[in-house]
């Protein structure tokens, strides 16, 4: 329960899938929530309506992060700010390049120049692993690798996995925050404009800042086409539907999948850390799985392994092979700690693709999967 003299926070962005559970979350531990989101189109449908899902004690300011005014008139009386505009996903940016350089880029400068006239407390902003490029690599020899890339003519090849300049295999280890950044796609150079902005107009300005650096999240509300882990609900939206699964490559890319309710805690947690001001921190579950492991995870919830995955053998522009998160300094700092084992997270994500197909299709009865109760972790 908010009193008046709970601290108000806004959430850019605050309406979209991690915004919304974020709301709950900071709603739930006493303070009062301001959103700024331009109910976007693509994340909101034409009608651009506030979501039936987000917490009705948020506030909504209905406004585009590059509108100084509107970003000002959303500012006034806010005590922290979380971060979280922007447009998302890799691939699109590749040929959106000056929407997304707009949105996450130029939106950033406008919210930081808005700060400058309404300081607050606290300044946390979501960045992506996207801006590691590949992860860590090391040898068998125990070499490390920092800047690993594939050629397009090893993909070609079907040659998946990465190799050494010798041309040796290497194989992926934990990404620490110390690791160097290699952006391989528009999305991700912006991503890390947002971080560099906020941490040097933050340090100039005495702005304490804090970067969350998120893997790929999943959870209820997810955009299907959310490149991170859309993939997910893609799979299980193809389960539900009778059809097999499309892995890329040979579906051995591994990543780190984190619940969207550990994501919100994290937030939480950035906040309220006194020693989490001007550090970079990755947030994940600390545990590595294949896209096909988590297919198989699926198929086994919606009681479908019967659908063999199809392997498309094809590589996506871009895309890397293996990311996988090291946590041990937002273990250390923030004290956060993953709640949420992918087997849990994947029954709660499947009974919401199921609903909403039921949803689209109108039909009462329910398919396969078993409705979880909400985790609450
Ligand atoms: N989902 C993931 O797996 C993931 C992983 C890494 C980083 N992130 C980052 O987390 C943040 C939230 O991502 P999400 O998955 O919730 O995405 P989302 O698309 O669901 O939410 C983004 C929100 O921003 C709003 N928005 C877009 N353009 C805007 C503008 N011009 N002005 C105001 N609001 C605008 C959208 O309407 C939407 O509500 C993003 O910064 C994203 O880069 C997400």
């Amino acid at each position: 329960m908010h009193t008046d003299t709970s601290p108000t926070l806004l959430i850019t962005g605050g309406a979209g899938f991690i915004g919304s559970h974020l709301t709950t979350e900071l709603l739930q531990h006493g303070y009062r929530v301001r959103i700024l989101d331009n109910l976007s189109p693509q994340v909101h449908g034409p009608e651009r309506q506030r979501p039936g899902h987000l917490d009705r004690r948020a506030e909504v300011f209905v406004g585009d992060i590059r509108d100084p005014h509107r970003v000002e008139e959303a500012l006034d009386g806010v005590d922290a700010v979380i971060h979280l505009a922007a447009v998302v996903g890799e691939r699109s940016s590749m040929y959106r390049i000056e929407k997304y350089m707009s949105v996450n880029t130029t939106g950033t400068a406008v919210l930081l120049e808005a700060l400058l006239d309404h300081p607050v407390e606290r300044l946390v902003v979501a960045s992506s692993s996207a801006v590691y490029g590949e992860g860590l690599y090391s040898s068998y020899n125990g070499a490390i690798f920092q800047n690993v890339r594939r050629s397009p003519a090893q993909t070609a090849r079907g040659d998946w996995e990465p190799r050494s300049p010798d041309g040796e295999v290497i194989y992926p280890l934990p990404t620490p925050e110390t690791k160097e950044v290699a952006p391989q796609s528009i999305y991700a150079v912006s991503k890390y404009d947002q971080e560099e902005m906020c941490r040097m107009i933050g340090e100039a300005y005495g702005i304490p800042t804090t970067v969350l650096r998120l893997f790929s999240v999943y959870g209820p509300h997810q955009g299907y086409a959310n490149p991170y882990s859309g993939m997910l609900a893609e799979y299980a939206s193809r389960l539900l539907q009778g059809l097999p699964v499309r892995l890329f490559e040979d579906g051995y890319q591994q990543r780190d999948f984190v619940s969207v309710y550990d994501v919100a805690r994290a937030f939480r947690l950035a906040l309220e850390t006194p020693r989490a001001a001007g550090g970079t921190f990755n947030i994940g579950s600390g545990r590595p799985y294949t896209f096909r492991t988590a297919a198989d995870m699926l198929a086994a919830i919606i009681r479908r392994q019967d659908l063999a995955p199809e392997v498309t053998g094809a590589c996506r522009v871009g895309e890397i092979r293996h990311c996988i998160a090291d946590i041990s300094r937002a273990r250390e700092v923030l004290g956060y700690a993953p709640k949420v084992p992918l087997e849990a997270g994947l029954l709660e994500l499947a009974a919401w693709v199921e609903a909403e197909i039921l949803e689209r299709r109108k039909v009462p009865s329910p398919l396969n999967v078993p409705v979880p109760s909400r985790l609450h972790v």
